[in-house]
């Protein structure tokens, strides 16, 4: 059972559903899930991460890796800092949440004598860069100054690392259902006889959805059946697209939970992989709690890897999240934290990162370059690159 919401969270609620049922309104009666989801999350001063909520963290609604432990950022660290050795240049993190990965990641590369000349942030979400700005603020004046927020991709292209963890989960997706002979696109209409529920409404997909479902189907060894529902991210062709347009050499470091195609298109796996959190808890209801939740969908990292070769980028590593920390050489990491509680606290960290039960097997670490020919830690243990 989820937790109610208070009166201000309901208040919020309200107001953030007026906006999309006028907006349903408008445009016929029908929303794509797409647009729902972006309206939800990003819509100005009220979407889940445009607006003031806790989000990140034990108090908030869901607990990121680099919240979790700076086990985490030390290791993506430690990977940056063979990277820039090779590129000089910069680290550029896309959706940096509560500004911890910046911090640790920032302090890490201190401790190596390997500081990027500069350490950039792109953030969607005011609400998050103002508290990104606090966090860094706690910084030594050396590290806080090499930190600047931009409010879009740079035009100068980039040398050195770009980092982006959970982002491209958090990009609005279209959801469809199979149908007959093809598919339906699901969207979002109002619930007949009641105009202010939202509920899912299924029509014909546009042209777009329905060439993205040939090409899946294209790539899987079996149908889908009938009535199976899932996601298809198409944003993440063009975010993909434009972060590649401003790699000039390096690294596109992306982490988040997800599948090889034919395993997040499996069959089995009827449902989809949407999913919503509030309070540390996780459901699959995205008209409920509208701005005070979480809505997220699992990568397709096939679709990921294939955007990336489109835009001229290498898949250069593959690997569960566990055998990319083990690479980068956690377990170091943790008996080097002393003895005693801290050791106990650092190991039990390192556990819910690499457990595959936990964190270690559903999130994973894909590695896209641009010209760079480096043996690249993170990969050497686990290679799922022919899953792709
Ligand atoms: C699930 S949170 C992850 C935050 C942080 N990276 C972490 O791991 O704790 C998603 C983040 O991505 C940001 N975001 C979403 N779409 C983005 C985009 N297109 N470009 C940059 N940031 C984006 C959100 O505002 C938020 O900071």
């Amino acid at each position: 059972m989820l937790p109610p919401l208070d009166a201000q969270q309901r208040a919020h609620s309200e107001r953030l559903a007026a906006l999309v049922r006028a907006q349903l309104i408008e445009a016929g009666g029908w929303l794509s899930f797409e647009r729902f989801m972006d309206l939800a999350l990003y819509a100005p001063g009220l979407g889940y991460y445009s607006a003031g909520s806790a989000k990140l963290g034990p108090g908030g609604d869901f607990v990121t890796a680099p919240e979790l432990s700076d086990l985490f950022s030390r290791c993506i660290a430690r990977q940056c800092a063979a990277v820039l050795e090779a590129t000089g240049g910069e680290i550029l993190e896309l959706g940096a949440g509560t500004g911890r990965l910046a911090a640790a990641v920032l302090s890490e590369l201190a401790a190596l004598d390997r500081l990027p000349g500069r350490y950039a942030i792109l953030e969607v979400s005011a609400d998050l860069a103002q508290r990104q700005r606090a966090h860094i603020a706690r910084l030594p004046e050396a590290l806080r100054q090499r930190i600047t927020w931009l409010e879009r991709l740079p035009e100068q292209p980039v040398r050195g690392v770009m980092l982006a963890n959970e982002v491209a989960d958090a990009l609005p997706c279209r959801r469809f259902r199979r149908e007959g002979t093809g598919i339906n696109e699901l969207g979002v209409a109002l619930a007949d006889g009641e105009p202010h529920r939202f509920v899912e409404k299924e029509r014909a997909p546009d042209a777009s959805l329905a060439r993205a479902y040939a090409e899946l189907l294209r790539d899987l060894p079996d149908p889908l059946p009938v009535g199976y529902t899932s996601e298809l991210c198409l944003r993440a062709d063009a975010w993909i697209a434009s972060l590649a347009a401003c790699l000039d050499r390096g690294l596109l470091l992306l982490c988040d939970y997800g599948l090889p195609r034919r395993h997040y298109y499996h069959p089995q796996r009827t449902g989809g992989t949407l999913r919503c959190h509030y309070r540390q808890l996780a459901h699959d209801d995205p008209f409920i709690n509208l701005g005070v939740q979480d809505i997220t969908a699992w990568v397709d990292f096939t679709r990921i890897a294939a955007a990336g070769h489109s835009a001229g980028l290498e898949v250069q590593g593959f690997a569960t999240q566990a055998a990319f920390l083990l690479g980068c050489g956690i377990e170091e990491l943790v008996l080097e934290s002393g003895e005693g509680i801290e050791h106990a606290r650092r190991a039990a960290e390192a556990r819910r990162l690499l457990m595959p039960e936990e964190m270690g097997e559903a999130f994973k670490v894909m590695a896209l370059a641009r010209d760079l020919d480096i043996p690249l830690a993170g990969f050497v243990l686990q290679d799922l690159r022919h899953l792709l």
